[in-house]
């Protein structure tokens, strides 16, 4: 079998349909099953890998994966900023503080001693830092938004996109700690075989993004 780029994508979040959009312009053709965790272009030499967001960085740092899309916000709370290889300009989304619709928010100095909850403690312990407050992170993998109402925090810190999941649990966004959108990575050792694919991929990938402006 000849040489093959594996890219790997969110199986399924607010990236993965904007990840396989930019594939399928690019000309790529595959069968996509919701079942199958791994897939073969039929005409460009690429394999699909379908993961959780976060696994993504590690994945694509250790060589298991050689290329991925994902969101900055996963890249930066991971300091995998490096693998970098450029921007996408697509699923811009953002890391936010958010309350309880009902709790009278003045400033972030309310935040102070109070409980958080986020997926995210890296880039939130920065922003309290640098804004001088001093509250309790507690890490959880996953449905944030539910913390406050079960009593588990005071506050989330969490992606918001179009602000729905936010609306249905009852909160609101107070605070901006971090801007995001997707980003391509690769890993810093590819052969020369598959740096070469990956310039055929970045030449189409570059021809979509002129076409979309
Ligand atoms: C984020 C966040 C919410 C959702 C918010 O999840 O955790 O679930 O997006 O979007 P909305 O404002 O449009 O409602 P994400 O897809 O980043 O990945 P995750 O499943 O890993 O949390
Ligand atoms: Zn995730
Ligand atoms: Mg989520």
């Amino acid at each position: 079998m000849s040489c093959m780029l594996r890219l790997a994508i969110q199986k399924s979040g607010r990236l993965s349909e904007d990840s396989l959009n930019l594939i399928r312009e690019c000309g790529i053709s595959f069968v996509n099953s919701s079942l199958k965790l791994k897939t073969e272009s039929t005409n460009f030499p690429l394999e699909i890998l379908y993961l959780r967001d976060d696994d993504i960085p590690g994945y694509v740092a250790d060589g298991v994966a050689d290329i991925g899309i994902v969101g900055e916000n996963v890249l930066v709370e991971e300091g995998k900023q490096s693998l970098t290889v450029e921007k996408l300009g697509f699923s811009r989304c953002r890391l936010s503080l958010a309350v309880p619709k009902t709790m009278e928010y003045d400033s972030i100095q309310d935040l102070n001693g109070k409980n958080i909850a986020t997926s995210y403690p890296n880039l939130l312990q920065a922003y309290l830092q640098e804004q001088g407050v001093q509250a309790n992170i507690h890490t959880i993998s996953g449905s944030v938004e539910i913390a406050p109402s079960i009593g588990l925090a005071e506050a989330i810190c969490d992606i918001v996109s179009s602000g729905s999941t936010l609306i249905s649990n009852g909160l609101k966004e107070v605070e901006r700690v971090f801007k995001s959108e997707a980003a391509l990575i690769a890993n810093e050792d590819l052969s020369e075989e598959k740096r070469e694919i990956l310039d055929k991929l970045l030449f189409r990938v570059h021809a979509v993004q002129r076409a979309r402006k």
